[in-house]
């Protein structure tokens, strides 16, 4: 089966084809330049923007990978939850190529296929845990099959990667600052004691980090020094530890503090599922080096493969929506033209209809 993957719930513009799970070819174009001025996504630019490089980049695509459009078996969208606007102009895409087309259209849970993504390169053992940490989820899921998610905890206010992002901000790093947080991080040791380790004192399995991007922004307001001059596009890591080695540990002291927050919670879960086989940790922040680090410490401690996408396939991709899709509609699942967009803060609704079992 070859399908097409189309990602534009961000600020990442993606497409991908894949043919019988193996990758023939993909594109990629980040807006983060565009973006990096406004220390965010401005979501009306980044509508225009998909709309504006969508059609060269299905032309690089098809182009390089000699297929035509009338080629394709199936059309795998991301539906959500994400930026509405940007969300439309990949749904538009997908459906006027199913309408011109003989493929099979399907709508893809963005962060069901960040988790079944590390599934691209090796076979994933269930029942699995899930945990997705990205610029707006950080969630733990008990991942019974490719097609059973249920959520067991989720964070009560900010995002991991808006705790990073928000902090890089402050500090005068660049839109999505979570990178440049963690490469400053690499340079250095943490002070454990500088920052606690959020909303660990109850019983459950969510998430709360707003408390401690506050923590963090009050500690750089005490200490003005620590900021960058101004905004650096594109930072030397290197040279700003030897400069600001405080700016550095401080760095670093976030990322020991959200690692291990999310890897005691991440224990906790692990430890009221016994039956559980694998661990799998998706998302854009799951590029972070500490948190892949104290994942595989954790992993090992459980006796459980750890799956873990390549940092590539962690932040948004059209990779992770074609395989998601391939996989729904070897199931029998597929949508038709009134599919809809979810935008952020809203579930996507398992709302499949059945695939004629002659186009299977
Ligand atoms: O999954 P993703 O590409 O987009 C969403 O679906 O949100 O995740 C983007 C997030 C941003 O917050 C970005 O700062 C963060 O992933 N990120 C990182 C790292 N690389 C990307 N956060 C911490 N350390 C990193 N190395
Ligand atoms: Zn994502």
């Amino acid at each position: 089966m070859l399908c097409l993957g189309i990602e534009t719930t961000c600020d990442e513009s993606a497409l991908a084809l894949l043919e019988d799970g193996r990758l023939l070819a993909e594109e990629l174009t980040s807006q983060m330049d565009m973006h990096a001025p406004f220390g965010g996504v401005v979501p009306e630019l980044a509508s225009r923007e998909h709309l504006r490089v969508l059609p060269p980049l299905l032309d690089r695509l098809l182009a390089g990978s000699k297929v035509r459009p009338q080629d394709l078996d199936a059309i795998a969208v991301a539906r959500g939850p994400g930026l509405l606007g940007s969300i439309l102009i990949g749904m538009g895409l997908a459906k006027g190529l199913t309408l011109s087309t003989e493929a099979v259209l399907v709508g893809v849970n963005h962060l069901q296929a960040h988790l079944l993504a590390p599934g691209l390169h090796q076979e994933l053992i269930y029942p699995a845990l899930g945990l997705l940490i990205s610029g707006g989820h950080t969630r733990l899921y008990l991942i019974q099959s490719p097609l059973d998610f249920q959520l067991l905890g989720r964070t009560l206010d900010d995002a991991v990667g808006e705790a990073f992002d928000k902090t890089a901000k402050l500090l005068n790093f660049p839109y999505p600052g979570g990178k440049h947080i963690d490469l400053l991080a690499a340079q250095t040791s943490p002070d454990t004691s500088l920052f606690s380790c959020p909303y660990l004192e109850n019983d459950n399995l969510d998430f709360s980090f707003s408390g401690l991007k506050t923590a963090v922004a009050q500690f750089v307001r005490n200490r003005p020094d620590l900021k960058l001059p101004g905004l650096l596009l594109e930072p030397d890591h290197q040279a700003i530890a030897r400069e600001k080695p405080d700016l550095a540990a401080t760095c670093a002291s976030l990322n020991w503090s959200i690692a291990r927050t999310l890897s005691i919670k991440t224990r906790r879960a692990l430890n009221r599922q016994k039956h559980i086989r694998s661990l799998i940790v998706a998302g854009g922040v799951a590029a972070n080096h500490m948190i892949r680090l104290s994942m595989q410490e954790l992993a090992e401690e459980q006796g459980l493969p750890l799956f873990l996408p390549d940092p590539d396939l962690c932040t948004d991709n059209g990779t992770m929506i074609a395989h998601c899709g391939s996989i729904l509609i070897a199931a029998g699942h597929c949508h038709d033209l009134s599919l809809d967009a979810i935008p952020r803060g809203k579930s996507v609704p398992w709302d499949y209809l059945p695939l004629h079992q002659d186009r299977n």
